[in-house]
């Protein structure tokens, strides 16, 4: 997998080299390139925004670099590419959108800043054959840019390409993972979600600061755990949708 994020600050995306990600880098599961939308500017102050056609706050990200920053990505681009644009106004990322972007071989990510990119540059590319525009948000607040955004997509989207983490079955049982009965996972885009949250662990030692490991846990009954996980993956998500 291709990634490009565009963006006013590549230095933001460093993190994107370590831990997981540097390693699958390394490994050639995906490459991540970033680039810097000033570069794509023609004028003396290198400026990428300007004040809103209408009136009110804020400024407006303008469409001129946006275009030629993606327009230079795509020129060495043969396959389909998704354009996700990073806005508070967007969709809404959650695992199955995770999923199908682990899919794809192409992603950039636009990283808006200030009040959000001139529209007209999601309705070009909406328009272009090769292209598929996605606008997403991560989460029903405003942060002040989409460089977070877009590490927590990449983060997410990049643990579930094959080869990625070391041991691929523990993706089937973790918080929010799709129905390993119902669909063979980790590629199915279309598997139904579990909807649950992952069960309560523990590990060494049994006892910590009076606190026990629970008893079925030590017993050695599969059967006997694998009941208590599903209860206590039940019981955690009603909680939090009660909350
Ligand atoms: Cl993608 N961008 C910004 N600026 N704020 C957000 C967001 C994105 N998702 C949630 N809040």
């Amino acid at each position: 997998m291709r990634i490009d994020v565009i963006t006013i600050f590549p230095d933001y995306l460093n993190p994107l080299k370590l831990s997981l990600l540097g390693k699958a880098q390394e490994k050639s599961l995906v490459s991540i390139q970033t680039h810097d939308l000033r570069k794509f500017t023609s004028d003396n102050h290198k400026s990428v925004d300007d004040t809103p056609y209408g009136g009110g706050a804020g400024m407006v990200m303008s469409a001129v670099p946006w275009g030629e920053a993606i327009d230079s990505i795509l020129q060495n681009e043969t396959g389909t590419t998704d354009l996700v644009i990073l806005t508070p106004a967007g969709r809404k990322f959650n695992q199955k959108m995770a999923q199908q972007f682990a899919n794809s071989a192409h992603i950039i990510f636009a990283c808006g800043r200030y009040e959000g990119i001139d529209s007209r540059v999601t309705y070009f590319y909406q328009n272009q054959p090769n292209v598929k525009v996605h606008e997403i948000s991560i989460g029903d607040y405003v942060l002040g840019g989409g460089e977070v955004a877009a590490m927590v997509m990449i983060e997410a989207i990049a643990r579930l390409i094959p080869g990625v983490i070391g041991n691929p079955q523990s993706l089937d049982e973790e918080s929010h993972s799709i129905n390993s009965t119902k669909a063979n996972s980790a590629q199915n885009p279309d598997a139904e979600f579990t909807g649950l949250l992952e069960y309560p662990t523990f590990t060494k030692p049994s006892t910590w600061r009076g606190l026990t490991v629970p008893e079925v846990l030590l017993s050695g009954n599969h059967a006997q755990i694998s009941k208590w996980r599903r209860e206590q993956a039940e019981r955690r998500t009603q909680q939090i949708e009660r909350e």
